[in-house]
Parts: C-alpha cells; structure tokens; sequence
C-alpha cells in the first residue's frame, strides 16, 4: 500500500470512530441534588412452609447462602461499577439462594452499594429464614428466590405473593388544577416511554410554570423483563400515582417496577432522558444502530472506492504497457493475427500476459 493509500485508509477509519462517539450514550453522573434521603418503600420475607411449619433444610446452610449472595452482589456492583447485579449460591439441598441487585441509573456507585448496605442489613437481622424475599428502598431493590426463575418474570415468586406498594406525600400543590393536569400527562408521557427505552428507565423533568415548580419523575424495569411485562407495570404505576396527585410526590413499587414523582430534585437536570425523542420511537438504541451501520457503510464505501480507483489507475497502466510491449516483441508480418487477440476486453492483469506469452 502506498502513502496515498495509507492517508485514504487513516481518514476512513477517522470518520467511522468520530460518528460512533459522536453517538456514544452518556455515562450517569454522579447526583448530588438528593440529600441522599433514601426513603424505605416495602420490605417482604416469604418462608417456605409445610403444614404451616418452616420447610428449611438447614439454617445454618440458608444463611450462608444468603451472605455468600450478598457478599458477590456488592463485590459486583464495586468491581463492574454497575448498577445491577446477580449472584447465586447453589446447594446440593434446598436452600439455594438466587439473587438480584438494582439501583436506580441517576445515582453513583457509591450510592447504589450504600442502599444496598442499608437493604441487605434489613433483610439479615428480618429475614433469616427468608425463602423468597425482597426489599426496596427510593435508590434501590434487592431480592432473592430459591430459583431462578423471576429473573426473566419478576412476578414469578416461589412463596408468597408480591403487591404493589403505593406511598403518597402529605403535602398538596397550591394550584392542585393545574398541577393535576401537567403531571397527569407527564406520568403518561413517562409510562409509554419507559418500555421503548433500551434500558426501561427514565428520569425527566417538567415545568409548572403557574405553580413555579418543576416536577421530577424517574421510572425502572425490573432487568431483564421484557418489553411486555415493563408496559404493563408502568401503566399500574400511571393509575397508581394518578392516586397521589395533588400530592407534591408519589412512589409506586411493584415486582416489575419501579416509578416516583416530586417537585424536589432527586437527581440532576443534566441526568434526564429526553422522552420526547423516545416517544417519537427514535430510541437510543435505535439511533446507536443507526449510526453504526451509516458509519460502517461509509467505511466499506470509502475503502471500495479507494480500491476501485487504484485497480482503474492500475489496468490503465497495464494497457500503456501492453502498446509499448507489443511494438516491442510482435514481428511486423503477424500485426494483424494479434489486433484480434482479446487483449483490450480482459481488465485482469494475469490474464492480459497470457496472449502475449502464447504467441510468442
Ligand atoms: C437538604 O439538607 C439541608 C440540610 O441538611 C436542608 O437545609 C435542605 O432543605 C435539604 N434539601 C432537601 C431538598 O431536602
Ligand atoms: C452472615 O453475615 C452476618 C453479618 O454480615 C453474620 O452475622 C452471620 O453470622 C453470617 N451468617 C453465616 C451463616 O455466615
Ligand atoms: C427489622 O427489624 C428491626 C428490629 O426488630 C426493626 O426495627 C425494623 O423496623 C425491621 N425492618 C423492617 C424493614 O421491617
Ligand atoms: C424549567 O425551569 C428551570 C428553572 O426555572 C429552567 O432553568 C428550565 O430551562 C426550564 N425548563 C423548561 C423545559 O422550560
Ligand atoms: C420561583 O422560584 C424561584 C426559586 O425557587 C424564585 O427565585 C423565584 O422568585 C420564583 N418566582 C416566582 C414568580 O415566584
Ligand atoms: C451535572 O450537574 C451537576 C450539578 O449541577 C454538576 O456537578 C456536574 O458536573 C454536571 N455534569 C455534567 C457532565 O455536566
């Protein structure tokens, strides 16, 4: 390849890696707005039980389970700097333990594996002979089972039943008519956006200017559930929190999800998603394939035609050469026999030498 070539190639690759982190989604930032209160929602432990008495193979062996859970899920968090995790501690009895992490995306790290310190010493001193168990604070959710199956349907639970939990403010909007009819339609907004993200969670903000108040929503998945499941959570969310307005915040939580209003900042303005976008069905996801596949076509077009340039600029060369090498070795008595060789038709350069080579 020569040095032309070679500044093709640099400014193909230049282009195809400016469009893929022109579109590269932002990091979450840490959030100092909340005062990190971090309001606890619902705790819930199910036992196994046979005939009404505790079926646990082994305590001793549960607990363990538990802790070694609990231990690999934050080690997670720490190591992979996530917000979701999963750990597993299988036994050859029945006190296997399947567990699940999730902290709210707005939030730091640190923040996530402090909620999830506070919700793992509620579930150890209140839950020890806990089976099916699950607890779920403003920043965070955490949750075991002796299967694995409520990862893929969070409404799978192996003892006992899981309800959605409602929790509304005690303070009312000062122009509730208002209020009511900007949150109404935010919360809407909000729940038809949230399964069309590509990672079921929003967080966005909307002015009531009569009011002087601006209102934050936040909404989550469960991970891993499909789009399905997290449309119809949302929408008990939406009929839940329409229950709180005109309170000036509402939490709803269930199996599912996961969705809070209030006119006090919980997170950055800089941290919200744009809905509008979403709603439009332009998500993030979307457009990142997009891009992509634009930047790869434009890479394979920008190298093709740097190829094709150069094997035109070659099999013209080839086609001077040939004339002068003619002249050169044709003998004048057979000039004619050669003009009908197929020389000018072929463009492949090992092909042009063969006639010459077979007449001579
Ligand atoms: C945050 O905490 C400070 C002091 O602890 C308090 O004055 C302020 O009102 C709090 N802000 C919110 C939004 O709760
Ligand atoms: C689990 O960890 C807690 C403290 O985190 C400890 O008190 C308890 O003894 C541990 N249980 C087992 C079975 O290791
Ligand atoms: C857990 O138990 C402690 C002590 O009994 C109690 O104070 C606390 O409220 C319980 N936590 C939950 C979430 O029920
Ligand atoms: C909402 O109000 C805040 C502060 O008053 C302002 O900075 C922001 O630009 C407003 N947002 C919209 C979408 O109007
Ligand atoms: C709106 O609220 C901001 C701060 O919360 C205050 O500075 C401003 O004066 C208020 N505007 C009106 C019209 O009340
Ligand atoms: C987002 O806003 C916070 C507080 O306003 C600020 O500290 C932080 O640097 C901002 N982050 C970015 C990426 O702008």
């Amino acid at each position: 390849m020569d040095h032309q070539g070679l500044k093709w190639l640099q400014m193909a690759v230049l282009v195809v890696l400016l469009v893929l982190l022109l579109t590269k989604p932002g990091f979450s930032q840490t959030n100092d707005r909340d005062n990190n209160t971090n309001v606890f929602i619902i705790m819930y432990c199910g036992e196994k039980l046979y005939f009404g008495q505790n079926a646990v193979m082994s305590l001793p062996n549960l607990n363990k389970n538990h802790n070694l859970t609990f231990n690999e899920l934050r080690t997670e968090l720490l190591s992979k700097r996530v917000l979701y995790a999963r750990a597993q501690a299988l036994s050859a009895g029945d006190d296997s333990v399947f567990a699940a992490a999730q902290c709210r995306n707005y939030l730091s790290v640190d923040q996530c594996v402090s909620c999830f310190d506070t919700a793992v010493a509620q579930l150890v001193t209140n839950c020890s002979w806990g089976t099916s168990a699950y607890i779920s604070y403003d920043n965070c959710f955490v949750r075991y089972e002796d299967s694995v199956d409520f990862y893929n349907n969070p409404y799978v639970m192996e003892y006992g039943n899981g309800w959605p939990r409602l929790s509304c403010g005690k303070q009312s909007a000062s122009q509730p008519t208002i209020f009511n009819q900007v949150v109404d339609g935010f919360l809407s907004d909000v729940r038809h956006a949230t399964p069309k993200t590509s990672n079921f969670y929003v967080a966005s903000t909307r002015n009531i200017t009569s009011e002087n108040a601006t209102v934050y929503v936040t909404a989550q998945c469960a991970e891993s559930v499909n789009k399905a499941i997290c449309q119809n959570c949302m929408n008990r969310a939406y009929d839940g929190l329409n229950d709180c307005l005109p309170n000036t915040e509402g939490r709803f939580f269930d199996m599912g999800c996961f969705a809070r209003y209030s006119t006090t900042p919980f997170f950055n303005a800089n941290q919200t998603i744009d809905i509008t976008n979403v709603l439009k069905g332009h998500s993030s996801k979307v457009s990142v394939i997009i891009a992509t596949v634009v930047g790869v076509i434009l890479f394979i077009l920008i190298v093709l035609s740097w190829f094709l340039y150069r094997s035109w600029k070659k099999s013209k060369r080839t086609e001077q050469d040939m004339e002068v090498v003619r002249e050169q070795i044709t003998p004048k008595g057979h000039r004619q026999d050669i003009k009908h060789e197929p020389i000018r038709t072929r463009k492949c350069d090992s092909l042009v030498v063969h006639p010459i080579t077979s007449f001579s």
